[in-house]
C-alpha cells in the first residue's frame, strides 16, 4: 500500500513515524517533506498547496491514500479535488475545514448551537471596527478572519493597541484577504488545553489532552511562536472536565457541522480555555496540531492507518482507540533569533546519541540533509520527544536528550512541561 503525506514539518514527521509502524507496512511518500522525514519516506518536491501537482503525482504513482496534514491545502479544497478524481484522501473537505479557515464561521456556528466561547462582534468595515474598539473594555482580542500563520490574533491592552491591530489587519492588509473581516472578542482568562479528536461525522473519539508553550522564552516571556514545546497529558484536564467537554463542546460541534451539511471527517482540534465560568472554545483547527501531535501520537497504541481508513469509510465506531497510561514531553530546539530572522544551514550533531538513550524520538521540523549530516533549515528545527511513566519523568528524560544535541545558536525553553 502506498501513502502520500502532504506537509513537511514536525507534525508530518510524527504522523509518518507512526504510520511507518503500521502492521499494514505502507510504502510512504511525503510532499514536500524534510531532512528527517527523508529517512522514513520518499520526499517529493511539491508545495503542500499545489493541488494540481499533488493530484498528478498521486495518479502517476498509484497512491492508495493521501493524508492532508496542514491547514492551507485543506481550506483550499485538496481533499475535495482528490475525491473528484476518484482518489482516497484523509482530511475534511473545504466546506468543513472552514471551521478553521474562517473565524467568523466558527464563531457564528458556536453562537447558533450554544457552544461556549468568548462573546464577539464581527466587522467588515474598518471605520466601524475602529469605532467599536475605541469604546470597548481592555484587554480585548482582535482577530483576522482567515488563516494568517498563527499571527492574525492580537491581544490589545489598550485603545491604541486595539486601533493599531484593526488598522494592520483591515487597512494595511498585513494578512491579505484573511483580513477582509475582523472578529473582536472578549478576553478570556484561564489555562489553555488542546484536545484533538478523530471523527468521521458519526463517532467522535478524543485523543489524550495536551498543552503547549507558545512564547519564545522561559516563564512565557517573549514573542509568540508556532510552539516551543508541548506535553501530554494536561494536569488540568480531569475526567469531570472531559465529560463536560464531551457534552457541551465536542459532540455538539460534530452534530452542528452535520446539521449545517458540512460533515467533518478527519482530525478536529479543540483549543480550549479553562475559565472560572467553565470550559470555552478559543479556536478550532481542522487538523492535527503542531507540536501537539509530537506528544499525542507517541501515546497512541492503536494503528493510526487503521484509524484513518475507518474515518474515510465512516466506520470509526468499529475501531477501539487505545492510549498508553504514560506521559510525553516535546522540547523544541529553535534557530537563534526565531521567531524573528534567523540563519539556516548549520550542521546538527547528537541526534543519534539522544535517540540511543531510549524512549526518545527526535522529530524534525526544519532540517535538510547534507552529505551524512542534518543541517538546520527552519526556525523550529527539532522536537525532542520523550515518553516516561509520568510528566516529571518525561520532562527529565526529554532534557537528557536535548543535552546531547547541538547546533550553532540553538535555543530552547528550559521549562517545558511546567505550568
Ligand atoms: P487563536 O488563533 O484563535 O487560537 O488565538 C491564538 C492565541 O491567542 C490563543 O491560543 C490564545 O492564547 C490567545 N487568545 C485567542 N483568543 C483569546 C481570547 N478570547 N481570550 C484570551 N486569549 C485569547
Ligand atoms: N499548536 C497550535 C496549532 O497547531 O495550531
Amino acid at each position: 500500500m502506498k501513502i502520500l503525506v502532504v506537509g513537511g514539518g514536525g507534525r508530518e514527521h510524527t504522523i509518518i513515524w507512526k504510520l511507518a509502524q503500521s502492521p499494514l507496512k505502507p510504502e510512504i511518500y511525503c510532499a514536500p517533506g524534510n531532512g528527517g522525514i527523508s529517512k522514513l519516506a520518499t520526499c517529493v518536491d511539491i508545495k503542500a498547496t499545489d493541488i494540481d501537482a499533488m493530484v498528478a503525482f498521486a495518479k502517476e504513482n498509484q497512491i492508495d491514500l493521501t493524508v492532508v496534514a496542514p491547514d492551507d491545502p485543506l481550506v483550499l479544497g485538496m481533499v475535495d479535488r482528490f475525491e473528484e478524481e476518484g482518489l482516497r484522501a484523509f482530511g475534511p473537505r473545504a466546506n468543513a475545514a472552514v471551521i478553521e479557515g474562517s473565524k467568523v464561521f466558527s464563531k457564528e456556528l458556536m453562537k447558533k448551537y450554544g457552544i461556549p466561547t468568548a462573546k464577539y462582534e464581527v466587522f467588515d468595515n474598518c471605520d466601524k471596527a475602529l469605532e467599536y474598539v475605541r469604546q470597548t473594555s481592555y484587554p480585548t482580542v482582535v482577530k483576522a478572519e482567515g488563516l494568517a500563520l498563527g499571527k492574525g490574533v492580537i491581544i490589545a491592552n489598550n485603545r491604541e493597541e486595539a486601533e493599531n491591530a484593526v488598522l494592520e489587519i483591515m487597512h494595511d492588509k498585513a494578512f491579505g484577504d484573511a483580513g477582509n473581516r475582523v472578529v473582536v472578542e472578549e478576553f478570556l482568562v484561564g489555562q489553555e488545553v488542546s484536545v484533538l479528536a478523530f471523527t468521521d461525522g458519526k463517532t467522535l473519539i478524543p485523543m489524550v489532552s495536551a498543552q503547549d508553550h507558545k512564547r519564545a522564552y522561559d516563564g512565557d516571556k517573549g514573542l509568540n511562536t508556532g510552539g516551543m514545546g508541548t506535553f501530554s497529558p494536561s494536569r488540568l484536564y480531569s475526567k469531570e472536565i472531559h465529560e463536560e467537554c464531551m457534552k457541551n463542546i465536542f459532540l455538539p460541534t460534530m452534530a452542528a457541522m452535520n446539521q449545517e451539511k458540512r460533515t467533518f471527517k478527519g482530525v478536529l482540534y479543540f483549543g480550549l480555555i479553562m475559565t472560572a465560568d467553565g470550559v470555552k472554545v478559543i479556536e478550532y483547527n481542522a487538523r492535527f496540531g503542531d507540536p501537539e501531535t509530537q506528544v499525542v501520537l507517541p501515546r497512541l497504541e492503536t494503528d493510526l492507518l487503521t484509524i484513518f481508513e475507518a474515518i474515510i469509510d465512516e466506520k470509526l465506531s468499529e475501531v477501539e482507540v487505545k492510549w498508553a497510561d504514560n506521559a510525553a514531553v516535546c522540547v523544541v530546539l529553535a534557530s537563534g533569533g526565531y521567531p524573528k530572522a534567523y540563519a539556516k544551514g548549520y550542521e546538527i550533531s547528537g541526534i543519534e546519541d539522544a535517540e540511543s538513550l531510549g524512549d526518545i524520538t527526535v522529530f524534525h521540523a526544519g532540517t535538510a540533509v547534507k552529505g551524512d549530516a542534518f543541517t538546520t533549515n527552519g526556525g523550529r528545527v527539532l522536537g525532542v520527544t520523550a515518553v516516561g511513566n509520568d510528566l516529571d519523568a518525561a520532562i527529565r528524560h526529554a532534557y537528557e536528550g536535548v543535552e546531547k544535541i547541538s547546533f550553532k545558536d540553538m535555543h530552547y525553553r528550559k521549562d517545558i512541561g511546567i505550568k
